[in-house]
């Protein structure tokens, strides 16, 4: 057999094995953590803590060349100043692509910030920052990334708050040639995660834990240096996956009642000019 064929028969495997719902057994390994990171009821329910020594994490087996990931999350309640948990598709390499989900944790009572973010190459500075229409800790919440050749969109329980156009036609980087793997993970970050560090861990209520269900990922699996879509196309709708004008609505009103931060109009941020995708997306 050519090598051709033999590449076109994996690919033809992984893209019938790459589209159907997943479990936490199936589709993650838990990283590190030295058994803070738990699988639960046959890879239905998984668990990740902290304590003063170490957080947790775990990620996707496999790396995807575009994909939509759906997690359901439910954070560390109560006092979670310092608490970072991060759920996101990053390549690998000191020229990393990004695409970032990031729970601050606050005080209590206070509200979670939500930080986003697209990084292309190792630069990243295209923040938008949330807060959350519910408590995020109460319940969980399923949060979504949608990445395609044509735009990046990221949604709370189906409301987009986010997207990220391709806008390589006016010189902007996107996303596109390296594969990314999906990574989920709680840790410190009293440093700086909350009002820039001023407000500092509470130790006395380790340990923190968040769970997480219901993962989804249909893909476009990277293996043996192709794709499984570069021979057949997903007909699953996320790989053609637009705004149309209900989510546009939607995301209008999100932006407009939640946003609290857009690189797009920190003007002090960029004195050389806003960058050109803030006009046609943010
Ligand atoms: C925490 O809560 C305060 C008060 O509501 C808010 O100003 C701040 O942005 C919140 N988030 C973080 C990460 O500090």
């Amino acid at each position: 057999m050519s090598s051709f064929k033999i590449f076109f028969f994996a690919a033809l495997l992984t893209a019938v094995f790459s589209f159907s719902t997943a479990d936490f057994i199936s589709d993650v390994d838990i990283a590190w953590g030295d058994g803070r990171g738990k699988i639960h009821n046959n890879g239905q329910l998984l668990t990740l803590s902290l304590d003063k020594s170490s957080g947790s994490g775990f990620q996707s087996k496999n790396e995807y060349l575009f994909g939509k990931l759906d997690l359901q999350i439910k954070l560390v309640s109560g006092n979670s100043a310092g608490i970072v948990t991060t759920f996101k598709l990053q390549s690998e390499g000191s020229t990393w692509d990004e695409i970032l989900f990031e729970f601050l944790g606050n005080s209590s009572g206070d509200p979670y910030t939500l930080h986003t973010n697209v990084y292309t190459q190792g630069k990243g500075y295209k923040e938008q920052q949330f807060n959350l229409w519910f408590d995020p800790s109460a319940d969980y919440h399923t949060y979504s990334i949608i990445w395609n050749p044509q735009r990046i969109i990221l949604t709370v329980d189906g409301t987009p708050i986010r997207e990220f156009k391709n806008s390589e036609s006016l010189g902007v980087l996107f996303p596109s040639s390296k594969p990314m793997r999906m990574y989920v993970e709680l840790w410190n970050g009293e440093d700086w995660a909350t009002r820039g560090g001023l407000v500092k861990t509470d130790w006395s209520g380790a340990p923190f834990t968040a769970s997480f269900m219901n993962i989804k990922i249909d893909g476009c699996v990277h293996i043996n240096g192709g794709s499984s879509c570069s021979t057949t196309e997903p007909s699953s709708s996320w790989y053609t996956q637009q705004i149309d004008a209900e989510s546009h609505a939607r995301l209008e009103w999100a932006q407009k009642n939640y946003m609290i931060y857009n690189y797009c109009t920190d003007a002090k941020k960029f004195p050389q000019g806003i960058p050109p995708e803030c006009a046609t997306s943010a």
